[in-house]
This record gives C-alpha cells, sequence and structure tokens, in this order.
C-alpha cells in the first residue's frame, strides 16, 4: 500500500506535538503547515533528525505552501488562536472561526479527498465550520475532545486505583466545555464498572477534575494543554488510515442520535477507513440525558451564532 498521506497545519504547541507523534508512530509521510517563516521548517527537520534516533517509517517536512500538502489523506486542522488564563474556549469563537474557515478553503483546494480533524477551540463549533466550508460528506469531518476529555477522566483514575491506565476505558461524550458529561456508569477497569472500585465522591471528584481538566492545565502553563489534544488527533488519524474501527468519543455530526439533528457534538463513534463509521447510542439514564442536552443545547447556541459569522 502507498504510504499514507497526513498534514498538520498550525506548527504551534499542538500541531508540533501532533507531527511528531505521528511521525514517530510511523503512520506515514507527515507534512506540518504554518504561515510563520521557518516555524514549520525548522520543527520538521528537527523530527526528521530524531526518526534517525527512533527509526519509523515515512518522512516529515515542514513547509508554508499549501502546494506540498496536496493530495493527503487527513488533514488535522490546528490553527488558531490558544486559551490563556481567564479565558473559555468560547472567547476565540470569532477569531477562531475566521482562521479555521480560510484553512479549510485550501484544504478542499488541494486535498478534496481527505478526512478532516480538528482540533482548534471552541472545537464543537470549529468542526462545524470546517464542515460547512468544506462542505465535505459528514463522515469525513471530525473533531478531536472526546479523546482528550476521556484520556483526562482514565488518567485521573488510573492515578487514584494505582492500576495500569491501559487497562482504564473512561466514556464521556458531550460538547468539549465545562459541561461536558462524564459517564462512570460505562467506565470501566480492566471490564470492571468504575463504580464497583470507586465511592462516589471520589467518581465525583474525578468527574469535577475531567471537566476543568483544560484550565487546570491553562493554569499552569499560562497556555493551553498540548500532548494530550495531539495525541488524541493521532489515534483518530490512526483509526481511519489502519481502518482500525476503534470506539471513542468524537465531536461528529449527528442526525437523530441521542436526539440531537443537525448538529456537531461529541458521542462515542466508531472510526475506520470511511471515518466516522457509527454512531454508538448508549442508554443514558434521566441525569445523564439531561446534562448532554444541556451541553448539547450550548454548542447549538454557539453554532447559531457563528452561522452568522461565517456568510
Ligand atoms: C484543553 O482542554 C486546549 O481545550 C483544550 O486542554
Amino acid at each position: 500500500m502507498m504510504s499514507a498521506k497526513i498534514t498538520v497545519v498550525g506548527a504551534g504547541n499542538v500541531g508540533a506535538a501532533a507531527a511528531f507523534v505521528a511521525s514517530q508512530k510511523g503512520l506515514g509521510d507527515v507534512v506540518l503547515l504554518d504561515i510563520v517563516e521557518g516555524l514549520a521548517e525548522g520543527k520538521a527537520l528537527d523530527m526528521a533528525q530524531a526518526k534517525a534516533v527512533y527509526p519509523a517509517a515515512g518522512q516529515v517536512t515542514g513547509t508554508r505552501n499549501w502546494a506540498e500538502t496536496a493530495d493527503s489523506d487527513v488533514v488535522i486542522i490546528t490553527s488558531g488562536l490558544a486559551r490563556r488564563p481567564g479565558m473559555s474556549r468560547d472567547d476565540l469563537l470569532a477569531k477562531n472561526a475566521q482562521i479555521v474557515k480560510s484553512v479549510t478553503e485550501q484544504i478542499v483546494r488541494t486535498s478534496p479527498k481527505a478526512f478532516i480533524i480538528v482540533v482548534s477551540n471552541p472545537l464543537d463549533v470549529m468542526t462545524y465550520v470546517a464542515a460547512k466550508v468544506s462542505g465535505f460528506d459528514k463522515q469525513r469531518v471530525m473533531g478531536m475532545a472526546g479523546v482528550l476529555d476521556s484520556a483526562r477522566f482514565t488518567c485521573f483514575i488510573a492515578e487514584e486505583l494505582g492500576v495500569y491506565v491501559g487497562d482504564v476505558s473512561g466514556v464521556l461524550m458531550g460538547g468539549h466545555g465545562d459541561d461536558m458529561v462524564p459517564l462512570p456508569r460505562y467506565t470501566t477497569v480492566a471490564g470492571i464498572p468504575l463504580t464497583e472500585l470507586m465511592a462516589p465522591e471520589k467518581i465525583d471528584a474525578l468527574v469535577e477534575r475531567t471537566r476543568k481538566g483544560g484550565i487546570e492545565i491553562v493554569n499552569l502553563l499560562g497556555t493551553s494543554a498540548y500532548y494530550a489534544p495531539a495525541a488524541g488527533a493521532v489515534t483518530m488519524a490512526e483509526a481511519i488510515l489502519k481502518n482500525t474501527r476503534r470506539i471513542m468519543s468524537c465531536c461528529v455530526y449527528c442526525d437523530g442520535s441521542y436526539g440531537i439533528r443537525g448538529d456537531y457534538v461529541g458521542v462515542p463513534a466508531m472510526l475506520g477507513k470511511n471515518g466516522v463509521e457509527k454512531i454508538i447510542e448508549l442508554a443514558l439514564n434521566k441525569t445523564e440525558q439531561a446534562m448532554f442536552e444541556a451541553s448539547a443545547a450550548h454548542v447549538r447556541a454557539l453554532t447559531r451564532k457563528v452561522d452568522t459569522m461565517l456568510d
């Protein structure tokens, strides 16, 4: 099979980390693109040299020129402003909508068959922007947030129980905001329900920490997280490119699932060679469904707002 081509747009913290993970995993040829002169070229050159230490298949290159991204199989959009202390993800709406719009127009021109994975914030709305502007098949456009948010939940649970992190499967859905919906009832540790292993108050504390997981890092670093977001985006790309059919929480187009019609919001989805292969509908109890609806309503309100900015 021909080597896959993965373009990462934006060579800031998230983009560079994503390109590095994809390159070290040998997922294919990686192209890192940024408008800042020298930034993508310099970071990619460094990554190419890292491959001489930890060898993996594929080339990694940096560029300012969209022509070099031509015919990518997957494009990961990380462009946009990141959160600073005191900012919510929603504060980034207007600026990042214009940036994601113009990036998407370039993708349509250069890689009309690509799958798009959006990482820019506010995530669910930026995914909608990329979908609307590209006009691509809805299965081919998705956003990375649920993988990150569930990874945080998973990480906190593994630390608390002192178990192997790979045995923990934290389940979470909803928009990428403080009203995201962690689902302890569906979360397992080596197949054992979390609720069998941890006291309810402890679970509540970890749910709360997960909801505020992004801001915890912003407050420490002065800018937002990048290693886990990058790993999240690359694992989605891998599921598509290798047709792994893994199920993970992703921001995808919902047409009736969970009562959502026509919005992009985080739900458990199976990813494979066609992109979003399937949405998994969990039976939510009343409380969970209400939390999900509140989160989805927040996303919908922002989506309507961004709509007026795109025309
Ligand atoms: C986060 O949750 C940046 O929104 C991202 O860390």
